[in-house]
Formats: C-alpha cells, structure tokens, sequence
C-alpha cells in the first residue's frame, strides 16, 4: 500500500526514485539485494539529486535505501570491465556540493562506495543496529570513490586507518562516537526526516567532509612511519592494506584534490592487480558455494531450535560453543562425569580468556555458558533438532552411537557426525533414517574456523542438505557441500601435499626450509608445522589404517612414523618436527630431527640434493591442485571455486592468492600440466596427471570454465 503522507512527484526511475514528505525530499535507492552502486544507480542518484534540488517544496533532502540495507557498495561484478559513467567520484562530489542539506538515513549496513556516498552528504544519521565500513581491503582494493580521504576527516587519522586496513564493520553507536554518523535515530525515514528538518530550522550551514580539516590537522604526521611498519607487517604479503595505509596518509600529507589524485591512482594499480582477482573470486565462491545445483534453493528447511553434541573433547566443545554463541541450546554428551567436567572446564576456561582479552563481557559469557548443558544420559536428546557425533575417529565406536542415536532422537532430527575421513554412508547405514544423516566436518579449533565442510551421503535428503547450509550460516560459517571419499575434500587434498613435503625430506630439504618458502608465499603455516600443531599421531594412525592399501611400487617416507615411535606427537607433547620449549607454540628447529632426516636419506639410499624454493613451491601447488582436478572430475567437489574456498576457509591458504585452483587458471593450466608430467617422469607415479587438467588443457580451458559450463 502506498503511503497516504507521501507525495510521489512526476519523476521516478526503476532503481532509485524521489519523493516528498512535506517540505523534505527523500531520494531511495532501490536496487535489491543489497543496493549496490550500478551504473544506473548512480545516473539515478544523479537524477533524483537534481530533482530534489529542483523542487522547491524541498528545503532539505534525505538519503535512504529501500529493503533490508543502505547502499552495500560498488556494484562487484562491474569491475574489471570499462568505466560507465557517471563515475561514483563525480556522483559523490556533486552529493557535497548540493545546495541544499543532504542526509544520508543509514540501515542494515553501509559499505564501501555507501559509506562513501554518505560521507559526501553533508549529515548522517542511523538505526542503533545499523553498521558502516570501509572493507574494500577484503577486495583487495581501497576505498576508491573518497573513502581514504573524508573517513580520516570525520573520524581521525588512528580510527580511518584502522578501519579503512582491516576492513572492520563499526555498529551505529561506536560510529557516533568516532563522529562518522551525527545521531542515532529510533525510526529511519522518519528520524532522518525530522533531523533534516531541524537542520533547516536551526539554518545549519551545508557542511562538506572534504572541508572538515580539523582531526587530520591535529594528527602527528611524524608516526606515519612507525604504523606503516605494523600494517605491512600484518597484511603478510597482501597488498591491499598497505595501500589503503598509503591513501590514508596522503589526508595528513596532501591537500583535500591531491589526496584523492594519490588515492585513484594506487585504486588503479590495486584492481589490476591479481590478488585482487584472487580476493573477488572468493567474495563470490563464498557465495557461490551456497548454491546446490540438484537442491532447489527453496527447499524447506527443518527449524534447529536445540541441539545436541556427543563427546566433549577437541571438537565437540569448539562445536557446542559455536550453537551458544548463536544462541541455540546445546546438550553436551560424553561417557563420565570426569570426561564432562573437563570438557565444560575446556569450553570455560576458552570464553574466560575471551572475556579476559575484552572480546566478550563476562555477562555475556555466563549466558553463553548457560545454553551449554552436560548430560550424561542418550535420554536427555529426545528434543534435539540436530545431533552431531564428535568421538574418537573408530568406525565401530561411530556405529555403536549412531545406533544409538537411531533409538533416541525424535523423528525429523539431523543427525550429524563431524568424522574426518570415515564413509558417511557406513556411518548412515546403522540407522533406519539414511536420509538424515550428514557429515559436518567441522575444522580445529572449531569455535574459531569458518569452514564447515558438508559431506553429503548417498541418501542425504535434500531437506537435511538445506537445512544444514542454513544452519552453518546462522552459526557463522562458511559452508561448502562435498562428496563422500575418504578425506573428503580437504583433507584427501592435503594428503598429496603433505608427502610432497615428507619426500623433499628424505631428497634433501629440511622442515623449516619447506615451511618457511610456503609461508613467505602466504600460507598461515607449513605442513610441519601444520602437523605439529593438529597432533603427529592423528595421520600417523591414518597412514597405520591405510597402510594395507597402498601402493608397493611407491617409495614410502619414514620420518613422520620415526618422529611418531619417539613419543613426539607435536605441540601437545612440547616435540614434533620442531622443539616447543616451556609450552611455546613457536616451533624452534631440532638438530635431531635433522640428523634423523640426514639418516632416513641415507636408509632410502638417495643422495640429498639441493631443493629449490621453486621446486618447493611447486611440488606443494600442484600436489594440491593434481588432487583437487580428481576430486572435481568424481564429482566430489561441485565447483573448481568450491575448492578454493575450503582452502581459504579451512586450510590457511591466503585468501589473497585465490585458492590453489584459482592459481592454477593465473599461471596457465597448460603450464601447470607440463610440469606435473616433468614431475611424473623425474619422481614417481604419484604425479599421473588428472584427467580433468589434460582434459582442459586440449580443450584450452581452465577450471573457471568448467565451473561455468556447469
Ligand atoms: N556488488 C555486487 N553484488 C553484491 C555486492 C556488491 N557490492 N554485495 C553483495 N552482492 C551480492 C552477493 O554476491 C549475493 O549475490 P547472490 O545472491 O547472487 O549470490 C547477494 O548480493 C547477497 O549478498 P550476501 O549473500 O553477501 O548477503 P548478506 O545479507 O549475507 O550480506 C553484505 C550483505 C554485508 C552487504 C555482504 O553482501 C557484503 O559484505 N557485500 C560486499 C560489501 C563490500 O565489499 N562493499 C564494498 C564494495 S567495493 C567498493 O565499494 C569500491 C568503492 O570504494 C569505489
Ligand atoms: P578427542 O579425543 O579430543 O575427543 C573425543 C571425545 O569423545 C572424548 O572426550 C571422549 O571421551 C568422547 N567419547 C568417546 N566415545 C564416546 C562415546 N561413545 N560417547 C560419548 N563420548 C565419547 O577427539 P577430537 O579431536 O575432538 O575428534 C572428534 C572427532 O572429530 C573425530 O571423528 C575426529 O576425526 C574429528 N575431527 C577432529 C579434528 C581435530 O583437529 N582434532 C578436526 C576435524 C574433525
């Protein structure tokens, strides 16, 4: 129904119209989902400004956004292709020198070029859950339409750079305080059109950020330098932030029109750049994930009103916390009392350090820990919507609790089991209700983790599918649907990767070297200290299980076993690959693993060799890339970008480099293919190529085609 006080002047255009609430115009911006700044959003923004400014019942003008948001941005999927004028940059200006107060009303969230717009009117107000950010950085670029020059201007130079380098979301009210918004309102347009009716009342002057020069001026130019270091420092090899700190320094530095020069002209080198291809590709695999091609997006979900975890050690209580910090009831279930209260103490003692760090207030913790509850009997179950099995990792052990959970848990219930390798459908098939049963395989710590890998059974329904995307997205993570193979996707890809570094070894190379070229080039960390820290026993037992299987013709590396019989397991027994001394979690290198390395080449009669940190680099890749075209080819991973983002999400693989398929397509898929056949006659027939590669390279495409052919 159309509002009866609102009168609709003659001009509307599709996504952005105009209209008057007595003597204030409203300009709203309708593009859905999110109000991105298209091209004809900002010849509509243009439009209804001259409108506005036009009409003479209106004194004063308002901004706004029409559905769940204010503007989100730049529109994403126009990077990339040529410039549509008008550009955001003159759109903005022209916002900053209308002749009549303009008021951005701000809701849901305002986004890069949104804050931008809204920083080019001369006032902003917003709801008390509105947020405002700057996070091109996360796109690999930098605010590029004033962003960098007018946020230091409302908000200081400490605050904008902060804001402006790590991409962070400010809620409405810590934004009023950093001056960035003027009120926070009860009601939006009629907040917004109250306060712009003041402004007039009160014959407020039509204030412009870019003349705003006060927080910049009594900022001391002379610390650039000392927080540039941090910031190169903490952006470990991505570009983005350093660039963002560079623009930001240019307010201090330079006048208002050359600042923003200095800021178009590193935007420019920025969105070339291929990390930040690399950073919109995940924003949009992210996304993409979420998207089952045989599952249709309406399916009904199942609701998850209380949940349930069995076992309350590593895992389970990382999961339990995830369902509290979301507010959902959770039942925990181990076997004993003792078993119990250590697992709770566990989760305590993680919330307590939280709230010691001044994340979390401790009022908010005990209502987190109140939705926690320990059980020790299948009975207390009965209610639960979602069930998720986190024992130890023996198939008999899995059996026994699901049939268990068969008798106990209410019909429609998901039950779930977070197993890292074990058949889903073995698992499924203890109970009467295949259907219902999924893997969430959830990564370590797996309170903090984004990832949740979702391991589809041969009778998974599609309901239990849904419902368990939508469930990983109210718990805040990123989940990705896979098949079931043993290792799933990412950890059947690490495997490959992970002997890759066990036989440069035994060729010659030593753990810190390997670790040290793969996280130079971006990786949180190496696959040493990987193991070291996820437990050297936990593949050891893997490599015991598969041990009948594989292949004799392979020469098989002994160093992690050797490692494993010496009683060292990692981290957690303070010895692995590398020495933790007194509880460290730095790895320091051990001269006895190295000799013992030095030996184990002797025994396999190789003579060690110089490896270089190309072959390092490539024999890792490509380890990951090689068995990650297999699982695409079985149809185990739906989308090359999928993988990708189990690797960004799941595996500290830089979100900057896109994921190893993503860098597959930037070197050449064809080039990717000849060295893994040079690997496959230097090495051995681990490096038989996948068909789906040799496939593509004759067809001439790359894994982003077959992700659209899809
Ligand atoms: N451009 C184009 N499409 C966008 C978009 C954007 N800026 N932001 C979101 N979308 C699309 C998504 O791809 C998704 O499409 P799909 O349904 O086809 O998959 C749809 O909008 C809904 O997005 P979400 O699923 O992410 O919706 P949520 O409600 O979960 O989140 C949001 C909303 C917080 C706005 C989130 O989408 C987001 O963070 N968007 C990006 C914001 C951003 O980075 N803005 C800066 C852009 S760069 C810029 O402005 C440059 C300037 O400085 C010159
Ligand atoms: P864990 O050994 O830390 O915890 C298992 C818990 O289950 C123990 O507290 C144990 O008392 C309890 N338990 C065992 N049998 C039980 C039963 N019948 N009923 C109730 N409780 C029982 O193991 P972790 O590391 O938490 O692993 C659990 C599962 O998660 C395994 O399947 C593992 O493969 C998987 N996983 C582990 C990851 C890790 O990094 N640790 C990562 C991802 C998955």
């Amino acid at each position: 129904m159309p509002d009866p006080t609102v009168e609709v002047t003659s001009f509307m255009s599709t996504s952005v119209r105009y209209e008057r609430q007595g003597d204030v115009g409203v300009i709203t911006v309708d593009n859905p989902p999110v109000n991105a700044l298209s091209q004809h959003v900002r010849q509509g923004l243009l439009d209804c400004l001259a409108e506005g400014l036009a009409d003479d019942e209106a004194k004063a003008l308002v901004l706004v956004g029409a559905g769940r948001t204010f503007i989100a941005g730049a529109d994403i999927r126009e990077f990339g292709k040529p410039l549509a004028e008008p550009d955001l940059n003159g759109v903005i200006s022209t916002y900053e020198n209308a002749t009549k107060p303009v008021v951005a009303a701000i809701h849901g969230t305002a986004l890069g070029g949104g804050l931008e717009v809204a920083l080019g009117c001369h006032y902003r107000v917003a709801v008390a859950q509105g947020k405002v950010g700057l996070p091109e950085v996360k796109l690999g670029i930098l605010p590029g339409a004033g962003g960098t020059q007018r946020l230091p201007r409302v908000a200081g130079v400490e605050a904008a750079i902060d804001m402006i380098t790590t991409g962070k979301f400010v809620p409405a009210g810590k934004a009023l305080q950093l001056g960035i918004i003027d009120a926070v309102v009860d009601e939006l347009i009629p907040g917004a059109v109250a306060f712009a009716r003041k402004l007039v009342e009160d014959g407020a002057p039509l204030r412009r950020v870019r003349d705003m020069d006060e927080k910049v001026k009594a900022f001391d130019a002379a610390k650039l330098p000392e927080i540039r270091k941090q910031v190169v420092k903490a952006a470990r090899g991505q570009m983005s932030p350093v660039g963002c700190f560079d623009a930001v320094a240019g307010a201090v530095t330079l006048p208002f029109d050359e600042g923003l020069k200095n800021e178009r002209e590193i935007f420019g080198g920025l969105m070339a750049s291929d990390q930040s291809k690399a950073l919109r590709h995940i924003f949009f695999a992210e996304r993409e994930a979420l998207k089952i091609p045989d599952v249709p997006g309406d399916t009904p979900t199942l609701p998850i009103r209380q949940a349930a975890i069995i076992g309350a050690g590593t895992m389970g209580g990382g999961i339990a916390m995830n369902f509290a910090n979301a507010g959902i009831p959770v039942k925990v279930l181990e076997m004993s009392a003792d078993a119990l209260e250590r697992g709770l103490g566990i989760i305590r003692a993680n919330y307590a350090a939280t709230v010691s760090k001044g994340r979390l207030t401790q009022d908010a913790m005990d209502k987190r820990m109140g939705l926690i509850e320990g059980v020790l009997d299948y009975d207390a179950l009965k209610d639960a919507d979602i069930i998720i099995e986190a024992v130890f990792e023996e198939m008999d052990i899995k059996k026994k609790v699901f049939s268990t959970l068969d008798a106990v848990a209410k019909p429609g219930a998901v039950l779930a089991s977070n197993t890292s390798t074990l058949d889903i459908d073995e698992i499924a098939a203890t109970t009467s209700r295949p259907e219902f049963v999924i893997g969430t395989h959830f990564f370590s710590p797996a309170n903090v983790m984004p990832l949740l890998e979702l391991v589809r059974g041969a009778k998974t329904s599609y309901q239990v599918i849904s419902t368990s995307m939508k469930l990983a997205k109210t718990i805040g993570k990123v989940p990705v649907l896979v098949g079931n193979c043993d290792g799933f996707v990412g950890n059947r890809m690490l495997e490959p990767y992970v002997q890759q570094g066990e036989l440069m070894l035994v060729e010659g190379a030593l753990p810190a070297q390997v670790d040290g070229v793969l996280q130079r080039w971006g990786l949180a960390m190496g696959p040493f200290t990987m193991g070291d820290m996820a437990g050297l026993d936990v593949s050891w037992r893997i490599r015991k299980r598969r041990a009948a299987t594989r292949r004799n013709d392979l020469f098989w590396p002994t160093v992690s076993d050797q490692i494993c019989e010496m009683g060292r397991f990692g981290q957690k027994t303070k010895a692995g690959y590398y020495l933790y001394e007194g509880g460290s979690r730095t790895p320091v290198t051990d001269p006895k693993i190295e000799q013992l390395i030095v030996e184990a080449s002797k025994a396999a009669g190789v003579e060690r060799r110089e490896i270089s940190e190309d072959e390092i680099l490539k024999r890792s890749l490509y380890a990951l890339i090689n068995e990650g075209a297999k699982c695409l080819e079985e149809g185990m991973a739906i989308r090359a970008s999928d993988i990708d983002v189990i690797y960004c999400f799941g595996y500290g693989f830089p979100a900057w480099r896109g994921g190893p398929m993503f860098q597959a397509d930037l070197i050449g898929l064809d080039k990717v293919l000849a060295d893994i056949k040079q690997f496959h006659a230097d090495l051995d027939d681990r490096w038989k190529p996948a068909k789906l590669i040799e496939t593509l390279v004759a067809e001439g495409k790359s894994f982003a085609d077959y992700d659209r052919s899809r």
